[in-house]
């Protein structure tokens, strides 16, 4: 209570005049409508000489794509920042400042996913068909995926290139998207090449596909951006980074889990890690707790887009008890970042550290 006593206090920041205290509800809605002002500015941009036809096409495309998720990434920068903010006032323009960077990750995940859907061969997501199964998109949505990244720099440019700061989160967005691009090559390339590369799966392969597809971009992302934000040098934050880095891969196990378990009406997509070939957190624990007639049936049906192929997969891990075997995971990887986080001996860092973590614990989408 002494902590949620101490967060609500965080919230405050002055409007219309008013030192009012602002609640969760009122900064996401903030957060939320931030969107359209930025949308719009980025359609009427004019050193592009933008047709009615491309600002139509541009506006479809990102209203498809960016606002829909669960808002987490984005609303992390404002929560990070408020923290780390802690006693001095935030000015309507600072608060907006972190909107735009929040906006920003949201921006950069819709284009992560946008691409990954292809690369996936994924059918839906957020609820919808992917943006380039529509039968006007297909492989464009490549070219889409590649503006929405532009959209970012644009976006920096315009808002921080006066900042003593400027150089530093260019320097980080640039390291981040090459991170994330290599984490992705890594998950392809673990995937194509059949029965014998399935067999090489292990939790330090998992590891370091995870730690680069998800964890920089999704954790230490957005309290980076937070961090220069409030006019902090990142050198001094390894071991805030490092924590981070380990909830990004608590959370991609869970996303691995969903995608096998989780009904897709509640997770918005179909999951596809067993047709793919993916190096899943349950397919390198199968692995790893299997014997030697049980691993010859995954070898022989995993990567198979058929369904009995899929099943039989399905069967193996139900018959290994996986769903147990990620509760127990779930619970020890828990603790272990609640140990990590008591550790850390700022207060600020500790309490970014919770929000996130709390966001996460147990999810079911
Ligand atoms: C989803 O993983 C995808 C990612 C975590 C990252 C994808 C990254 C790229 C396509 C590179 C993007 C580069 C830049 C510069 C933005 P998943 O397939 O395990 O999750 P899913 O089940 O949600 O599809
Ligand atoms: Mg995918």
């Amino acid at each position: 209570a002494a902590v949620l006593q101490k967060r609500g206090d965080l919230r405050r920041w002055p409007r219309e005049g008013a030192g009012a205290v602002v609640g969760a509800d009122d900064y996401r809605e903030r957060f939320v409508r931030a969107y359209d002002r930025l949308r719009d500015e980025l359609l009427d941009d004019d050193s592009c000489e933008l047709t009615d036809e491309a600002r139509r096409w541009i506006a479809q495309m990102i209203d498809y794509n960016v606002p829909g998720g669960k808002l987490n990434r984005g609303l992390s920068v404002i929560d990070s920042y408020l923290l780390l903010k802690q006693g001095s006032e935030v000015t309507e323009d600072e608060f907006f400042l972190a909107c735009v960077l929040g906006w920003c990750v949201e921006w950069f995940q819709a284009c992560a996913l946008l691409l990954d859907d292809i690369m996936d061969d994924s059918h839906t997501r957020r609820d919808q068909i992917c943006w380039y199964r529509r039968p006007e998109v297909g492989l464009r949505g490549i070219n889409d995926g590649i503006l929405l990244k532009c959209h970012i720099t644009r976006l920096i440019k315009k808002y921080f290139r006066e900042k003593p700061y400027y150089i530093d989160i260019s320097e980080l967005w640039n390291e981040i998207a090459l991170q994330t691009s290599l984490g992705q090559m890594l998950d392809l390339i673990s995937t194509h090449s059949g029965a014998n590369d399935v067999a090489k799966y292990n939790i330090e392969v998992y590891r370091r596909i995870v730690k680069y597809k998800t964890s920089y971009y999704s954790f230490y992302l957005p309290v980076a951006c937070a961090l220069l934000l409030s006019g902090a040098k990142l050198e001094n934050f390894s071991g805030l980074r490092d924590i981070l880095i380990e909830m990004g891969v608590y959370f991609q196990a869970q996303d691995d889990y969903l995608d096998c378990f989780a009904d897709p009406n509640t997770i918005g997509k179909i999951g596809t890690d067993i047709e793919d070939h993916k190096c899943s957190w349950l397919i390198v624990q199968a692995l790893g707790h299997a014997n030697t007639n049980q691993i010859e049936v995954l070898l022989r049906n995993y990567g198979k887009k058929d369904s009995a192929s899929v099943s039989k997969v399905k069967s193996t891990y139900s018959t290994l008890e996986l769903k147990d075997m990620f509760f127990e995971f779930e619970d020890r990887a828990y603790k272990h970042l609640v140990t990590s986080i008591e550790a850390q001996h700022d207060r600020a860092v500790q309490e970014i550290l919770k929000s996130f973590l709390k966001k996460i614990h147990r999810r079911k989408r």
